[in-house]
């Protein structure tokens, strides 16, 4: 391999600099140039690049965002523009690319490695769904700031005696919200992966924390399950509580990243350029427990992540749902 380029995909994710900062400086490292492809796909069909050196991913580690910017594109869904972002990798003499993002990014990798291209993708989300991997870069990062901003909304909720209801991101998956609600000791947590019976998962947790003492309430919502509005508006109906919403929304894609998310971002990008320098490619770069492995694409896509029981055993028994 002489020349990869490195692009971010998809939603974007504190960690992404972290990774890219690593790709280039374990590159140089092997003796193979590295290039940035701006704005993800979208950058690839259109040739939008920037040459990256030791100096110019300097300091980046901390930074949130992504340096490279990043884009869902429809033009790379169409063979025409896959053809043409194989085209761009031609003329710049690009022989691997690794990309940053989540599933739609390894989709989009494995049909440039159709195109000739090795490929490795890593990945890149808060909304920890890559089911090859335990683990995604963003994730802690997206955690922590949702708990702190939900830390902040319990202070206000308990002067008022009210109930709070937040919507967390997550996309399709409750990663994120079921992780936030046993943080931040949530009165009620609500994931798409189970089918919520509102009665019992919300209402009498609610009732009970009330007969216990408590006068103020923290309902979480993963956006894939339900509107928090819908949810705010089922608790005032059932109990008259005075109820809140907040959307965190993309607050929790912002801030710098925490030592959890440098740390597997910057293995991950070492790890990508590795399997390269040895010929490898179609892989995903990931975690399982604390090591870092790697799957080819095709398996990786076809795998299901489900939600952690652990995690949601404990989440039930904590907030008293039977
Ligand atoms: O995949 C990351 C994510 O933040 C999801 O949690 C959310 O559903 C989606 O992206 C939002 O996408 P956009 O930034 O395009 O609104």
């Amino acid at each position: 391999v002489r020349r990869i380029g490195v692009f971010t995909s998809g939603g974007d994710a504190p960690g992404m600099n972290a990774a890219i900062r690593s790709v280039v400086r374990t590159c140089l490292h092997m003796g193979i140039e590295c290039i940035g492809v701006r704005r993800g796909y979208h950058g690839l069909i259109n040739g939008d690049f920037v040459p990256l050196t030791f100096e110019s991913v300097s300091g980046l580690s901390r930074r949130g965002g992504t340096m490279l910017y990043s884009a869902r594109s429809e033009d790379f869904k169409a063979k025409l523009g896959q053809e043409k972002a194989a085209a761009t990798c031609k003329l710049l003499g690009l022989d691997a690319l690794v990309g940053i993002g989540g599933d739609g990014t390894f989709r989009g990798l494995l049909c440039l490695a159709q195109q000739g291209l090795s490929v490795i993708g890593i990945p890149g989300t808060i909304d920890n769904d890559i089911a090859c991997s335990t683990y995604t870069i963003g994730y802690d990062t997206a955690c922590n700031t949702a708990v702190e901003c939900i830390d902040k909304l319990r202070d206000t909720m308990q002067s008022h005696e009210r109930c709070s209801v937040v919507e967390v991101m997550g996309h399709h998956a409750g990663h994120l919200a079921l992780n936030v609600g046993v943080a931040c000791g949530a009165t009620a947590v609500l994931v798409p992966e189970r089918t919520p019976d509102y009665e019992q998962d919300v209402i009498e947790p609610i009732r009970r924390a009330r007969l216990g003492g408590r006068t103020h309430f923290m309902v979480i919502v993963a956006e894939g399950v339900d509107s928090a509005y819908n949810v705010a508006q089922k608790i005032k109906d059932a109990t008259s509580l005075d109820t809140r919403v907040t959307v965190l929304g993309h607050v929790q894609r912002g801030g710098a990243p925490t030592s959890r998310d440098r740390t597997a971002a910057t293995y991950m990008g070492y790890e990508a350029v590795r399997l390269l320098a040895e010929g490898k490619t179609c892989r995903v770069v990931a975690m399982q427990g604390d090591a870092y492995v790697d799957y080819d694409i095709t398996e990786a896509l076809a795998m299901q992540k489900g939600l952690d029981e652990q995690t949601y055993t404990v989440m039930r028994a904590l907030t008293g749902v039977q």
